[in-house]
């Protein structure tokens, strides 16, 4: 993988609204199944579908699948995922990386996002 400059726009690493309460991996599970799984796979075999397979998601540098096509503006993004562009980014897409392909009006719950990243970080 090549490597890149470690950048974060996004800087909301001291946001007050992380980890309040406890996650409910089995709701963040329901969560991805309704809100995700029609355009991303998790889990053993994954790969692309309509979006990038999201295994390993944190840490992983934006845009670096090998088998997805992804926007320019994602492949250019410099974002590197973690709980706090990853929450940035569900919140609301468009202003994590601007011009981005994802298609998602975005999810406003913060214990939501919880739970769903609390997943999302099961499947290494
Ligand atoms: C309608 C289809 C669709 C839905 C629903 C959707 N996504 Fe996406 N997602 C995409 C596409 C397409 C991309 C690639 C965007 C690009 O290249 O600009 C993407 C990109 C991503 C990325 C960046 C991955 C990478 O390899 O850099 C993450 C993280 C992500 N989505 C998470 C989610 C989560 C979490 C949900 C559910 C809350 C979700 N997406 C819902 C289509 C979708």
């Amino acid at each position: 993988m090549p490597t890149l400059p470690q950048v974060f726009p996004i800087q909301a690493a001291h946001a007050p609204y992380r980890r309040h309460a406890a996650a409910d991996l089995q709701a963040g599970k329901a969560l991805f199944a309704t809100r995700c799984a029609s355009c991303h796979h998790v889990g053993r075999n994954a790969r692309a579908g309509f979006g990038p397979q999201l295994n390993g998601i944190f840490g992983r540098a934006a845009g670096s699948t090998t088998d997805f096509q992804y926007s320019d503006a994602m492949r250019a993004s410099k974002v590197v995922w973690s709980h706090d562009t990853l929450r940035a980014f569900v919140r609301s897409p468009g202003k994590v990386v601007p011009g981005t392909k994802m298609r998602f009006w975005g999810l406003g719950d913060d214990q939501q996002i919880t739970d769903l990243l609390a997943y999302l970080e099961t499947f290494r």
